[in-house]
């Protein structure tokens, strides 16, 4: 049997992950793909620290490139993250000719001109499969099996830190500070959780999904964020009384030759598949123009689970080199040929749930409807709700209307004028609703 090697460059929790899975099922690996898949080498700052793996001292090296040009090694492996080091040592990979096996999100959504130019010159691979959901292999999902698809939606949950606080704050009618605090005593939230709460690590996701599903790269200054650290109590509440979860959803899009790609809290109701998805779980809702609704559903992070999706592609790149073809898996393209343009996030439209701490007086309220209906927002229910006694503005009681579609940029200037027409004492929110 044909043997390949594997290098790894980061032997932190992931790179652990891969090398004890390639060392444990070599075998099952080697059954099911025909190639004896070898780990041969490890490169990493710190070789002395416990890893909870036992590899023989003699693979490990401090000397990432000594890697890359190792000659049995045939499949380079980077889990070391970031754009940095990461970067250089990426092509360093592919310019040697070796296949890149990567599991970075941040390289792909911010480089990802540079590396795939780079691979499609050099005639070789970059796999990504765990760049995005974990130990979900939603990559392979949209390359192959729902290849022969139109793709017309994706949604998803794709950040298990955000995804936690939200089932906890709803779950336990907790005050976001207070379960972010938990969650990074808990170690489920980084020491300093921005890209996560923030939103860019969902958006980093979308912006790969979207570059899937479309075929070129989709840049991430195109992706409208919004997080969920401004995310109240209050509303995660009124949302559920009305039927709602609010979860931090990626929307990927197309309506015709337009694209959006956004990431933002979302109410989603109850009664749909991905209100179910709690606690540090993500998912992905993918609907093709032939399959419909496909939804899949795994842990979106962790050592196994991650490690679990860059084996399988280091499976498929050995197999794809024992076959001797260097170049199976098609990259995204750098360019847009100019078949899809992005929809400016003005133009999106969406129902809204819009919460307003309004002016206890009579008129107040509709002086609020005639602002929206000057804007042409159409509202399907209004409700005054009572607050907590915590949450309570003297004078002012919560409205929540839940609207028919509308536009953000008809949305945003209606919210504009209530803000400025004295019947509110602060800015209103508005959330999208699926
Ligand atoms: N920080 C991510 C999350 C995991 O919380 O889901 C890595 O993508």
């Amino acid at each position: 049997m044909k043997q390949i090697g594997v290098g790894i460059l980061g032997f932190g929790t992931v790179g652990a992950g891969v090398a004890e899975g390639l060392l444990r099922n070599r075998q099952v690996m080697a059954e099911r793909l025909g190639v004896d898949v070898v780990l041969r080498r490890i490169a990493d700052i710190d070789v002395t620290t416990d890893r909870g793996v036992a590899v023989d001292a003699s693979m490990l090296t401090t000397d990432a490139m000594a890697v890359i040009n190792d000659a049995g090694v045939h499949i380079v492996v980077e889990l070391i993250g970031g754009t940095g080091i990461a970067k250089t040592l990426v092509l360093a990979a592919l310019n040697a000719g070796k296949p890149v096996v990567t599991a970075n999100k941040k390289l792909l959504a911010e480089c990802g001109d540079e590396i795939f130019d780079v691979a499609e010159k050099n005639g070789v691979d970059v796999y990504f499969g765990a760049s995005v959901g974990g130990g979900i292999p939603i990559i392979r999902v949209l390359r192959e099996g729902l290849a022969g698809n139109e793709i017309q939606s994706i949604h998803g949950i794709l950040n298990g830190t955000c995804n936690y606080i939200l089932t906890r704050m709803e779950h336990e009618g907790l005050p976001f500070d207070a379960v972010l605090a938990d969650a990074q005593r808990a170690g489920y939230a980084e020491a300093n959780p921005g890209l996560d709460i923030d939103g860019f690590d969902t958006a980093h996701k979308a912006s790969i999904l979207a570059s899937l599903a479309y075929g070129f790269h989709v840049p991430m200054d195109k992706v409208l964020v919004e997080g969920i650290r401004n995310l109240s109590g209050m509303d995660v509440k009124f949302a559920a009384e009305f039927g709602y979860r609010i979860k931090l959803l990626a929307v990927v899009k197309r309506e015709g030759p337009e694209i959006e790609v956004r990431v933002h809290p979302t109410l989603v109701p109850l009664s749909h598949m991905l209100a179910s998805v709690n606690h540090v779980f993500n998912a992905a809702m993918v609907h093709g123009d032939l399959s419909g609704d496909t939804l899949y559903y795994g842990r979106g992070a962790g050592r196994e689970p991650t490690a679990s999706t860059v084996i399988g592609d280091i499976g498929d790149v050995a197999r794809n080199l024992a076959a001797g073809r260097s170049r199976y898996a098609r990259g995204v393209s750098v360019a847009n040929d100019g078949k899809f343009a992005m929809r400016a996030p003005s133009e999106v439209a969406s129902k809204y749930y819009i919460r307003l701490m309004v002016l206890d007086k009579a008129g107040a309220l509709g002086i609020m409807a005639t602002i929206l209906g000057k804007h042409g927002v159409s509202v399907l229910a209004a409700t005054q709700k009572a607050c907590e006694e915590e949450e309570e503005m003297p004078g002012y009681v919560p409205i929540v209307m839940l609207t028919h579609t509308a536009k953000g940029a008809d949305m945003d200037a209606a919210l504009r004028d209530i803000l400025t027409a004295g019947v509110v004492n602060e800015p209103p929110v508005s959330l999208r609703m699926i």
